[in-house]
């Protein structure tokens, strides 16, 4: 049968090159996003912050492509700001995209994947999901909560062969990660080079930024029969971070 996928924030970055991957793979991989992607794959548009929009688009997707077996949380996004200034709207946009989408993305495709008596959950957290940096509050929060979500849904879902498991990058080359080094620099008053080596690679041990195909392949090996029985794991992939001080 036919396995369809479905990659939140898939248009670009993490996302696009996990799609290519499992659309490698024989995998119907769709796109669920805000912005239409650049390159030819399945596409349904998809504010990940509106309980309404992915509604939508669970019944848009059911209706054009099958039912989804195999969800991917990865949409996101980062803001950088001191706590005593964090604005409010900010911290509810993020907790929304990254927390509450996670959990309603899971929440509306988990019946296809019961029905179908197999399934697969992989969020994209963060090594942000296991230690905290300044200026992150509401990232650092979202991904915490992510990783606390996955082990409850991986308990509950067992019985029904559907497992859960959490990707958490280190720096990854993308969009994102380079509007960060800008705000960085601002926010230390360093050069983005510096705040590339000195404060972002800093903690790792291998000094260079994860790609976005190798984050890709570790989301086909938890989907893959080989890793049936991992559920509820966060596997980092930070070059190291923090294995010594
Ligand atoms: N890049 C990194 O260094 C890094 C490190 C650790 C974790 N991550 C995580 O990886 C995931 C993917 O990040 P990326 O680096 O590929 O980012 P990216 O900015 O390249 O891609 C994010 C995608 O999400 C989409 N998106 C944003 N808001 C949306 C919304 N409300 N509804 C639907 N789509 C929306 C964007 O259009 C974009 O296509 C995120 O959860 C991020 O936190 C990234």
């Amino acid at each position: 049968m036919q396995k369809i996928a479905v990659v939140t924030g898939g248009s670009g970055g993490i996302g696009l090159a996990t799609i290519k991957l499992l659309a490698n793979q024989g995998i119907k991989s769709i796109s669920w996003d805000l912005n239409a992607p650049h390159e030819d794959i399945p596409f349904v548009k998809c504010d990940i912050s509106s309980d309404d929009s992915i509604k939508a688009a669970v019944a848009e997707t059911i209706d054009k492509f099958g039912t989804p077996t195999i969800l991917i949380n990865n949409c996101g996004l980062q803001y950088l700001a001191p706590v005593d200034e964090f604005p409010l709207e900010k911290w509810n946009q993020l907790i929304a995209i990254m927390l509450t989408g996670t959990f309603l993305c899971s929440k509306y495709l988990i019946p296809g994947m019961k029905k179908n008596g197999w399934g697969r959950i992989v969020n994209i957290s963060s090594i942000h999901g296991k230690v905290a940096s300044p200026y992150k509050a509401a990232y650092v929060a979202a991904k915490h909560g992510v990783l606390g979500l996955s082990k409850v849904m991986a308990m509950e879902l067992a019985e029904n062969n559907i497992t859960v498991n959490s990707i958490c990058p280190g720096f990854v080359d993308t969009t994102i990660m380079r509007a960060q080094i800008a705000k960085q620099a601002e926010l230390n008053q360093m050069s983005e080079e510096a705040v590339a080596t000195q404060i972002m690679l800093k903690p790792a041990c291998i000094k260079k930024f994860t790609t976005t195909d190798q984050v890709a392949g570790m989301v086909s090996y938890f989907i893959s029969d080989e890793a049936s029985t991992i559920t509820g794991e966060a596997f980092s992939m930070s070059g190291g971070w923090g294995m010594g001080h």
